[in-house]
Protein backbone atom coordinates (compact mmCIF):
# COMPACT_ATOMS: atom_id res chain seq x y z
CA UNK A 1 0.00 0.00 0.00
CA UNK A 2 0.86 3.45 -0.82
CA UNK A 3 2.25 6.25 1.79
CA UNK A 4 -1.15 7.94 1.50
CA UNK A 5 -2.84 4.94 2.89
CA UNK A 6 -0.67 5.62 6.12
CA UNK A 7 -1.77 9.03 6.24
CA UNK A 8 -5.41 8.24 6.28
CA UNK A 9 -4.32 5.17 8.76
CA UNK A 10 -3.13 7.15 11.02
CA UNK A 11 -5.69 9.92 10.99
CA UNK A 12 -8.32 6.74 11.61
CA UNK A 13 -6.77 4.81 14.39
CA UNK A 14 -5.72 5.55 18.02
CA UNK A 15 -2.42 4.72 16.83
CA UNK A 16 0.84 6.68 14.89
CA UNK A 17 2.54 4.51 12.61
CA UNK A 18 6.14 5.92 11.21
CA UNK A 19 7.03 3.91 7.73
CA UNK A 20 10.14 2.60 7.32
CA UNK A 21 10.05 2.04 3.86
CA UNK A 22 7.65 2.66 1.07
CA UNK A 23 6.14 -0.73 1.27
CA UNK A 24 7.03 -2.27 4.47
CA UNK A 25 7.58 -1.75 8.13
CA UNK A 26 6.15 0.61 10.56
CA UNK A 27 6.86 2.18 13.66
CA UNK A 28 4.33 2.38 16.16
CA UNK A 29 4.18 4.59 18.64
CA UNK A 30 1.43 6.15 21.54
CA UNK A 31 1.12 2.62 23.01
CA UNK A 32 2.11 0.73 25.99
CA UNK A 33 1.87 -2.70 25.58
CA UNK A 34 2.59 -3.29 29.30
CA UNK A 35 -1.29 -2.72 29.36
CA UNK A 36 -4.59 -4.45 28.25
CA UNK A 37 -5.25 -3.41 24.72
CA UNK A 38 -8.85 -1.73 23.70
CA UNK A 39 -10.66 -3.36 21.13
CA UNK A 40 -10.01 0.14 18.90
CA UNK A 41 -6.08 -0.22 19.92
CA UNK A 42 -6.31 -4.21 18.91
CA UNK A 43 -8.07 -4.00 15.43
CA UNK A 44 -5.66 -0.79 14.58
CA UNK A 45 -2.39 -2.68 14.97
CA UNK A 46 -4.00 -5.59 13.55
CA UNK A 47 -5.35 -2.93 10.01
CA UNK A 48 -1.65 -1.28 10.53
CA UNK A 49 0.25 -4.98 10.23
CA UNK A 50 -1.58 -5.72 6.97
CA UNK A 51 -0.74 -2.29 5.25
CA UNK A 52 2.83 -2.55 6.55
CA UNK A 53 3.83 -6.15 6.94
CA UNK A 54 6.03 -5.84 10.22
CA UNK A 55 5.70 -3.27 13.06
CA UNK A 56 8.03 -2.08 15.17
CA UNK A 57 7.55 -1.26 18.98
CA UNK A 58 10.36 0.89 21.33
CA UNK A 59 10.87 1.10 24.96
CA UNK A 60 8.16 -1.40 25.77
CA UNK A 61 9.55 -2.55 29.36
CA UNK A 62 6.84 -5.24 29.87
CA UNK A 63 7.14 -8.85 31.49
CA UNK A 64 6.69 -12.27 29.87
CA UNK A 65 3.00 -12.63 30.84
CA UNK A 66 2.45 -9.30 28.98
CA UNK A 67 4.50 -10.46 25.72
CA UNK A 68 2.10 -13.61 26.16
CA UNK A 69 -1.11 -11.29 26.90
CA UNK A 70 -0.43 -8.78 23.99
CA UNK A 71 0.09 -12.24 21.43
CA UNK A 72 -3.07 -13.83 22.46
CA UNK A 73 -4.79 -10.53 20.88
CA UNK A 74 -4.23 -11.66 17.45
CA UNK A 75 -4.73 -16.07 17.93
CA UNK A 76 -3.67 -18.81 19.99
CA UNK A 77 -0.10 -19.43 20.36
CA UNK A 78 2.25 -22.13 19.25
CA UNK A 79 4.78 -24.44 21.31
CA UNK A 80 7.78 -25.11 19.11
CA UNK A 81 8.41 -28.93 19.25
CA UNK A 82 12.28 -28.58 18.55
CA UNK A 83 13.86 -24.93 19.61
CA UNK A 84 14.24 -24.38 23.27
CA UNK A 85 11.79 -22.29 25.23
CA UNK A 86 12.00 -19.92 28.29
CA UNK A 87 11.93 -21.96 31.92
CA UNK A 88 8.35 -22.38 32.68
CA UNK A 89 6.91 -20.66 29.28
CA UNK A 90 6.36 -23.92 26.68
CA UNK A 91 5.04 -20.26 24.39
CA UNK A 92 8.23 -18.65 24.58
CA UNK A 93 11.20 -19.54 22.33
CA UNK A 94 14.24 -18.20 24.10
CA UNK A 95 16.96 -17.43 21.13
CA UNK A 96 20.31 -16.66 23.12
CA UNK A 97 23.75 -16.39 21.23
CA UNK A 98 27.06 -15.68 22.19
CA UNK A 99 30.37 -16.35 21.92
CA UNK A 100 29.70 -20.35 22.07
CA UNK A 101 26.57 -20.41 20.45
CA UNK A 102 27.18 -17.88 17.54
CA UNK A 103 23.33 -16.76 15.67
CA UNK A 104 22.22 -18.99 12.89
CA UNK A 105 19.15 -16.84 11.68
CA UNK A 106 20.71 -15.80 8.86
CA UNK A 107 18.83 -17.37 6.21
CA UNK A 108 15.61 -15.85 4.66
CA UNK A 109 12.21 -17.67 5.91
CA UNK A 110 8.88 -17.11 7.26
CA UNK A 111 8.58 -18.91 10.65
CA UNK A 112 7.20 -22.95 10.69
CA UNK A 113 6.51 -22.95 6.99
CA UNK A 114 6.88 -26.60 8.17
CA UNK A 115 3.69 -26.95 9.81
CA UNK A 116 0.23 -27.93 8.12
CA UNK A 117 -0.84 -24.89 9.81
CA UNK A 118 2.25 -22.17 9.71
CA UNK A 119 2.52 -18.99 11.65
CA UNK A 120 0.33 -16.31 11.39
CA UNK A 121 2.35 -14.05 12.93
CA UNK A 122 5.89 -13.74 15.35
CA UNK A 123 5.69 -11.33 18.13
CA UNK A 124 9.82 -10.86 18.72
CA UNK A 125 10.93 -9.26 22.50
CA UNK A 126 14.57 -7.71 22.49
CA UNK A 127 16.08 -8.90 26.08
CA UNK A 128 19.90 -7.77 25.47
CA UNK A 129 21.28 -6.71 22.29
CA UNK A 130 25.06 -6.32 21.49
CA UNK A 131 26.22 -2.97 20.98
CA UNK A 132 26.39 -3.35 17.41
CA UNK A 133 24.85 -5.66 14.86
CA UNK A 134 22.41 -8.04 15.04
CA UNK A 135 19.93 -6.21 12.94
CA UNK A 136 16.41 -8.26 11.52
CA UNK A 137 15.69 -7.46 7.91
CA UNK A 138 12.30 -8.00 6.45
CA UNK A 139 11.39 -8.93 2.92
CA UNK A 140 7.66 -7.98 1.28
CA UNK A 141 6.55 -11.16 -0.58
CA UNK A 142 3.66 -9.30 -2.13
CA UNK A 143 6.18 -7.09 -3.46
CA UNK A 144 8.49 -9.50 -4.24
CA UNK A 145 6.07 -11.04 -6.00
CA UNK A 146 4.53 -7.94 -8.26
CA UNK A 147 8.37 -8.00 -9.45
CA UNK A 148 8.38 -11.35 -11.13
CA UNK A 149 8.34 -11.51 -14.64
CA UNK A 150 5.12 -12.57 -16.27
CA UNK A 151 6.91 -15.76 -17.54
CA UNK A 152 8.04 -16.68 -13.82
CA UNK A 153 4.83 -16.25 -12.69
CA UNK A 154 3.06 -18.85 -15.41
CA UNK A 155 5.18 -21.90 -14.18
CA UNK A 156 4.53 -21.00 -10.40
CA UNK A 157 1.17 -19.75 -10.03
CA UNK A 158 -1.14 -22.62 -8.76
CA UNK A 159 1.95 -24.75 -8.11
CA UNK A 160 2.37 -26.94 -4.90
CA UNK A 161 6.11 -27.10 -2.57
CA UNK A 162 6.94 -29.31 -0.30
CA UNK A 163 8.34 -28.26 2.70
CA UNK A 164 10.41 -29.87 5.81
CA UNK A 165 12.35 -29.47 8.97
CA UNK A 166 15.55 -30.38 7.83
CA UNK A 167 17.78 -27.61 9.36
CA UNK A 168 15.92 -28.92 12.79
CA UNK A 169 16.50 -32.34 12.26
CA UNK A 170 20.17 -31.85 11.84
CA UNK A 171 19.88 -29.82 15.37
CA UNK A 172 18.11 -32.45 17.19
CA UNK A 173 20.67 -34.75 16.08
CA UNK A 174 23.44 -33.11 17.22
CA UNK A 175 21.71 -32.79 20.77
CA UNK A 176 21.33 -37.39 20.42
CA UNK A 177 17.84 -37.66 19.64
CA UNK A 178 17.99 -41.58 18.56
CA UNK A 179 16.59 -42.26 14.84
CA UNK A 180 13.51 -43.43 16.58
CA UNK A 181 13.28 -40.29 17.85
CA UNK A 182 13.27 -38.48 14.55
CA UNK A 183 11.14 -40.79 13.03
CA UNK A 184 8.04 -39.98 15.69
CA UNK A 185 9.05 -36.52 14.80
CA UNK A 186 8.46 -37.29 11.60
CA UNK A 187 5.24 -38.68 12.11
CA UNK A 188 3.80 -35.78 14.27
CA UNK A 189 5.05 -33.00 12.03
CA UNK A 190 4.31 -34.84 8.30
CA UNK A 191 5.97 -32.29 5.30
CA UNK A 192 3.15 -30.06 4.27
CA UNK A 193 2.35 -29.38 0.55
CA UNK A 194 2.07 -25.07 0.60
CA UNK A 195 1.41 -22.91 -2.40
CA UNK A 196 3.98 -21.25 -4.07
CA UNK A 197 2.38 -18.42 -4.47
CA UNK A 198 -0.31 -17.62 -1.23
CA UNK A 199 -2.62 -15.77 -1.58
CA UNK A 200 -3.32 -13.42 1.84
CA UNK A 201 -6.50 -14.82 3.59
CA UNK A 202 -7.33 -10.92 5.13
CA UNK A 203 -5.82 -8.82 2.07
CA UNK A 204 -6.39 -11.12 -0.68
CA UNK A 205 -3.08 -10.49 -2.00
CA UNK A 206 -0.50 -12.87 -3.64
CA UNK A 207 3.08 -13.16 -2.35
CA UNK A 208 5.54 -15.66 -2.66
CA UNK A 209 5.29 -18.45 0.25
CA UNK A 210 8.75 -20.59 -0.61
CA UNK A 211 12.26 -20.07 1.58
CA UNK A 212 15.73 -20.93 1.57
CA UNK A 213 15.26 -22.33 5.05
CA UNK A 214 12.20 -24.98 5.00
CA UNK A 215 11.16 -25.28 1.02
CA UNK A 216 12.22 -28.48 -0.39
CA UNK A 217 11.16 -28.58 -4.24
CA UNK A 218 8.02 -27.64 -6.43
CA UNK A 219 5.58 -30.66 -6.80
CA UNK A 220 5.19 -32.05 -10.10
CA UNK A 221 8.72 -30.57 -11.34
CA UNK A 222 11.83 -31.70 -12.95
CA UNK A 223 14.46 -31.35 -10.63
CA UNK A 224 16.38 -28.95 -12.13
CA UNK A 225 13.35 -26.52 -12.68
CA UNK A 226 12.44 -26.63 -9.68
CA UNK A 227 15.58 -25.81 -8.28
CA UNK A 228 16.09 -22.92 -10.93
CA UNK A 229 12.53 -21.30 -10.25
CA UNK A 230 13.25 -21.92 -6.14
CA UNK A 231 16.47 -19.72 -6.87
CA UNK A 232 14.83 -16.64 -8.50
CA UNK A 233 11.84 -17.02 -5.88
CA UNK A 234 14.66 -16.72 -3.01
CA UNK A 235 16.56 -14.27 -4.70
CA UNK A 236 13.65 -11.74 -4.42
CA UNK A 237 14.35 -11.23 -0.77
CA UNK A 238 17.55 -10.14 -1.32
CA UNK A 239 15.99 -7.33 -3.05
CA UNK A 240 16.82 -3.84 -1.11
CA UNK A 241 14.01 -2.64 -3.22
CA UNK A 242 11.38 -5.08 -1.22
CA UNK A 243 12.89 -5.02 2.29
CA UNK A 244 13.08 -3.10 5.56
CA UNK A 245 15.98 -3.02 8.20
CA UNK A 246 14.70 -3.11 12.42
CA UNK A 247 17.98 -1.66 14.65
CA UNK A 248 16.94 -3.50 18.49
CA UNK A 249 17.64 -2.24 21.45
CA UNK A 250 16.47 -3.59 24.86
CA UNK A 251 12.48 -3.30 25.19
CA UNK A 252 12.13 -3.41 21.48
CA UNK A 253 9.98 -5.51 19.82
CA UNK A 254 8.99 -6.02 16.37
CA UNK A 255 5.54 -8.11 15.24
CA UNK A 256 5.48 -9.90 11.65
CA UNK A 257 2.77 -10.77 9.15
CA UNK A 258 4.89 -14.60 8.05
CA UNK A 259 1.94 -14.49 6.09
CA UNK A 260 3.71 -11.52 3.76
CA UNK A 261 7.10 -11.41 4.25
CA UNK A 262 10.25 -13.23 5.36
CA UNK A 263 12.57 -12.20 8.07
CA UNK A 264 16.33 -12.58 8.48
CA UNK A 265 19.08 -12.02 11.32
CA UNK A 266 21.98 -10.20 10.87
CA UNK A 267 24.33 -12.93 12.40
CA UNK A 268 27.39 -9.88 12.67
CA UNK A 269 27.81 -9.46 16.44
CA UNK A 270 29.87 -12.44 17.42
CA UNK A 271 31.55 -13.12 19.97
CA UNK A 272 28.53 -10.54 21.53
CA UNK A 273 25.75 -11.54 23.07
CA UNK A 274 21.84 -11.16 21.57
CA UNK A 275 18.96 -12.69 23.62
CA UNK A 276 15.23 -12.10 22.61
CA UNK A 277 12.64 -14.05 23.17
CA UNK A 278 9.39 -14.96 20.56
CA UNK A 279 6.36 -15.66 21.10
CA UNK A 280 4.18 -17.06 17.65
CA UNK A 281 0.74 -16.55 17.02
CA UNK A 282 -0.82 -19.81 15.13
CA UNK A 283 -1.95 -19.36 11.38
CA UNK A 284 -4.27 -21.23 8.99
CA UNK A 285 -3.74 -23.63 6.18
CA UNK A 286 -2.22 -21.24 3.39
CA UNK A 287 -4.30 -21.20 -0.16
CA UNK A 288 -4.08 -19.50 -3.47
CA UNK A 289 -6.78 -17.86 -5.32
CA UNK A 290 -6.10 -16.78 -8.97
CA UNK A 291 -7.99 -13.77 -9.23
CA UNK A 292 -6.94 -11.27 -6.37
CA UNK A 293 -5.48 -7.74 -6.10
CA UNK A 294 -2.21 -7.74 -6.88
CA UNK A 295 -0.92 -3.94 -6.48
CA UNK A 296 -2.19 -1.14 -5.53
CA UNK A 297 0.89 1.29 -6.41
CA UNK A 298 1.91 2.02 -9.99
CA UNK A 299 3.73 0.12 -12.17
CA UNK A 300 7.49 0.36 -11.24
CA UNK A 301 10.18 0.73 -13.70
CA UNK A 302 11.96 -1.92 -10.94
CA UNK A 303 9.85 -4.41 -12.30
CA UNK A 304 11.14 -7.52 -13.65
CA UNK A 305 14.51 -6.60 -12.77
CA UNK A 306 15.04 -9.79 -12.03
CA UNK A 307 15.87 -10.81 -15.78
CA UNK A 308 18.49 -8.80 -15.81
CA UNK A 309 20.35 -10.59 -13.03
CA UNK A 310 20.71 -14.21 -13.55
CA UNK A 311 21.06 -15.99 -10.25
CA UNK A 312 21.29 -19.37 -10.84
CA UNK A 313 23.65 -21.01 -14.18
CA UNK A 314 22.10 -23.29 -16.83
CA UNK A 315 20.07 -22.42 -19.82
CA UNK A 316 18.05 -19.35 -20.05
CA UNK A 317 14.46 -19.64 -18.17
CA UNK A 318 13.07 -16.50 -19.75
CA UNK A 319 13.50 -17.47 -23.00
CA UNK A 320 11.58 -21.10 -22.88
C1 LIG B 1 13.59 -15.66 13.99
O1 LIG B 1 14.12 -16.05 12.95
O2 LIG B 1 12.43 -15.95 14.29
C2 LIG B 1 14.37 -14.74 14.92
C3 LIG B 1 14.74 -13.47 14.25
C4 LIG B 1 15.70 -12.66 15.07
O3 LIG B 1 16.34 -13.20 15.98
O4 LIG B 1 15.82 -11.47 14.79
Amino acid sequence: MSLDTIDSLTDELPIQITPYSPTIGGEISGIDLSQPLTDGQVEGIRAALLDRKVLFFRDQNITTEQHLEFARNFGDLEVHPFAPHKDGYPEVLAITHDREHPGQENGWHSDVTWRLQPSLGSILRCIECPPMGGDTLFADMYAAYDGLPEVVREKIEGRMALHDFEGFRVRLRKRGATEAELEEFNKTYPNPEHPVIRSHPETGRKGIYVNAAFTKHIIGMAPEESERLLAILYHQANMPEYQCRFRWAANSIAFWDNRACQHYAASDYWPNNRKVERVTVIGDTPFYRAEGPTTDMDESPFRGRVERQRVAPGPNLFKS
